[in-house]
């Protein structure tokens, strides 16, 4: 089916408390192995790009290759750029047709991230696609991104209810709740007891970042408190890896390329199925559809 917009489906998922999986995709056989995993179990999809991978390939090839794999199965797929700070670059993703976007304004003052998030949220009411923006500190490495452990700091209650109230058809709200981007070097502090309270009075639904690393168990807390989108995008990249140095271990000789790009494959994918699995949205095509088309 088309792309769709990433709102609709997050909403289902929001009121059916499952998570949507949201993986950061690397090339054409990492965004196939996200697509058909997900097209497999029945689950609505999220295929996320990181502004590097997106200047990497440039607008259009990504554009295409990830239109072209949700018009050949049957789930809701949108295509979401990840983490932004720049919005002549979520212009152009909106005119190469992704279907939502996130502005972080995270590391700007208050006032400064609330002004620059409705100007993309104009932008993106008007093109008729999903925003997510941030507040707080998100910690560890994302893109071009650093935010020392020490430097993260959570959501401020009051200001996630004025950043709202500013942006209530917000796709979804990523308010740093003390998940980290990377491996966990320690056990994460995640600030349960805050999302409950936004959640209390925020009906829009959340996005839970850093999701490599913590056990079934935080998933499910975290999406039974209202977390609707599941981000993963650490262990993605090391599956991309691994499927290719394992069969390099295991046929040093061999030197036809493509079962290399097979091995990365099928790596990626079990990953992408494991997470849907693990996060409820198998099964889910057909409500997040019905959602997307409401
Ligand atoms: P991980 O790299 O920890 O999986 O986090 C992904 C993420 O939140 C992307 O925004």
């Amino acid at each position: 089916m088309p792309l769709v917009p990433m709102g609709p489906m997050l909403k289902q998922a929001q009121a059916g408390r499952y998570g949507v999986a949201a993986f950061n995709m690397i090339d054409y056989n990492s965004a196939r192995s996200i697509v058909e995993g997900a097209a497999g179990l029945d689950a609505p999809i999220i295929v996320q790009v990181s502004v590097k991978t997106v200047k990497h390939w440039g607008y259009e090839p990504i554009a295409t290759w990830v239109r072209m794999l949700a018009e050949g199965v049957d789930i809701p797929v949108a295509l979401h750029l990840d983490h932004c700070s720049d919005i002549e670059v979520i212009k152009r993703c909106i005119d190469a047709g992704w279907t939502a976007v996130m502005f972080d304004g995270s590391a700007l003052p208050f006032a400064e991230n609330v002004a620059k998030s409705r100007e993309v949220y104009e932008l993106t009411q008007r093109a008729g696609i999903g925003l997510e923006a941030e507040i707080g500190a998100i910690g560890g490495v994302e893109d071009d991104k650093f935010v020392a452990e020490d430097a993260a700091i959570l959501a401020n209650f009051d200001e996630c209810v004025a950043f709202c109230r500013e942006m209530p058809k917000l796709a979804v709200f990523a308010p740093a709740i003390g998940t980290a981007h990377g491996f966990y070097k320690g056990e994460p502090k995640i600030a349960y007891e805050l999302l409950g309270r936004i959640t209390a009075v925020i009906d829009i639904p959340i996005a839970l970042h850093g999701g490599t690393g913590l056990t079934e168990q935080q998933f499910h807390r975290c999406i039974a408190g209202g977390c609707a989108k599941v981000n993963i995008s650490t262990m993605h990249k090391h599956r991309f890896i691994e499927g290719f140095v394992k069969l390099r271990a295991e046929k040093p000789k061999l030197e036809e390329p493509l079962p290399f790009i097979a091995s990365q494959y099928e790596a990626m994918k079990a990953d992408v199925v494991d997470m849907i699995r693990t996060f409820g949205s198998a099964g889910k095509a057909r409500a997040a559809a019905q959602g997307a088309a409401a």
